[in-house]
């Protein structure tokens, strides 16, 4: 019987992961560490919420009393720490939040996991931290860190942070750094989903730029089940890329969605750009391949018409979500997108 301390369970990919694993391990336990900031929503975990292997802890990453206790009581043998405010645009509006939980967030369930002696500690990242790369170059897992917002930024230091832990106290660490992912319960504040539920809802689809930019796109099954052989068979102190091996510019995934939901290309609408916006994501997933055997198994397309068909039936979910906070977020960020840099400038938050 092993346990596992997941944090930010109660976000896109945590809930993906905790589904996941209980219904593929019926020996393990979960305990689920979240805030619920905006983006952390109970209902995300709605199947697994009466199993006997669960149980959810509502607290913050940062609180080193209540982290302790958490160790204390339920003396984990891993933990996977996913807790972070996750989002560029809210990152570049209001980095506090951004840099408090993803580093010290992440200081403070290291500091835990070394007093507790924990037998697997993994930080979970992305291949944002690398940075925009040029064509044709992927990086792999030793490829410089080159990061541009607040947030890739908070990620790289907390990766950095993590491996100090393990070449230093010896604390059991693994680092992984994956795509963009995709799939149900994603908020719609990232492009996929936001776009979907824009489209479904005939509102204008918001085109950052030139809408070339790039991206590898992962299905969020495909990426847990890359957590899940990272934590099972990867080494200590090792890093590990997890890639969908699709790149596509933005344009393309927003046409692939109009499509899917039957919409015309008219509801696109190209808006000022990001500050500081990456071009270009690439990464190699080979090491995790060759190590565990892991690779993926959902074909965007296949991932693409699955996710629309689930946000076509949780339309409930999609309108709970998009309420009261969201709608100031999305004021903030779409309406006279033109003086962005004017109000960042401002830092009127
Ligand atoms: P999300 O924004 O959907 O969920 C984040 C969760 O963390 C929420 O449940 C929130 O309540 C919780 N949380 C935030 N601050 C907290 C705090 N201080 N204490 C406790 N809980 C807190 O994020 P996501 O998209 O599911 O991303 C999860 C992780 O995966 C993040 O570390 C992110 O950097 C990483 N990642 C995401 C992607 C992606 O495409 N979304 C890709 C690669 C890596
Ligand atoms: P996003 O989902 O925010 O992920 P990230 O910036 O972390 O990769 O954005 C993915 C891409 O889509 C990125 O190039 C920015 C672009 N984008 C838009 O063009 N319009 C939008 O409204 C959003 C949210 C993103």
């Amino acid at each position: 019987m092993r346990k596992l301390l997941v944090t930010g369970g109660a976000g896109f990919i945590g809930s993906a992961f905790i589904r996941l694993t209980l219904a593929e391990d019926p020996s393990v336990h979960i305990v689920n560490l979240d805030k619920l900031t905006y983006a952390g929503n109970l209902e995300n975990l709605e199947t697994v919420v009466h199993s006997t292997n669960y149980r959810f802890v509502h607290g913050d990453v940062c609180d080193e009393a209540l982290v302790d206790a958490v160790f204390r009581d339920e003396q984990p043998d891993a933990i996977v720490h996913f807790a972070a405010e996750s989002h560029v645009d809210r990152s570049i509006f209001a980095p506090s939040p951004v840099f408090e939980t993803n580093l010290r967030g992440t200081f403070t369930l290291l500091e835990a996991a070394r007093r507790h002696r924990i037998a697997r500690y993994l930080q979970v990242s992305t291949d944002e931290v690398y940075g925009s790369l040029d064509t044709p170059l992927e990086a792999g897992e030793d490829f410089p860190l080159n990061p541009s917002s607040p947030y890739s930024a908070s990620k790289a230091g907390a990766d950095l942070l993590a491996r100090s832990y393990f070449l230093t106290y010896k604390l059991p660490v693994i680092i992984t750094r994956a795509s963009n992912n995709y799939g149900p319960y994603h908020f719609p504040e990232k492009l996929i989903p936001l776009m979907i539920s824009n489209a479904l809802e005939d509102r204008p689809l918001p085109v950052y730029g030139d809408g070339m930019q790039v991206r590898d796109w992962l299905f969020v099954d495909d990426h847990c089940r890359g957590i899940r052989a990272a934590l099972e068979h990867g080494r200590a102190g090792e890093i590990y890329n997890i890639g969908g091996n699709l790149s596509l510019p933005n344009l393309e995934v927003i046409r692939r969605i109009l499509r899917a939901t039957g919409k015309p290309d008219s509801l696109i609408q190209y808006v000022t750009d990001r500050p500081g916006h990456d071009r270009r994501y690439a990464l190699s997933s080979e090491k995790l391949q060759r190590e565990t055997g892991w690779e993926p198994q959902v074909a965007f397309d296949d991932g693409l018409a699955l996710t629309v068909d689930w946000y076509r039936r949780h339309s409930a979910w999609v309108a709970r979500v998009r309420s009261g906070e969201y709608l100031t977020y999305y004021a903030r960020n779409y309406e006279n997108r033109d003086e962005l840099r004017t109000v960042i400038d401002a830092r009127s938050d």
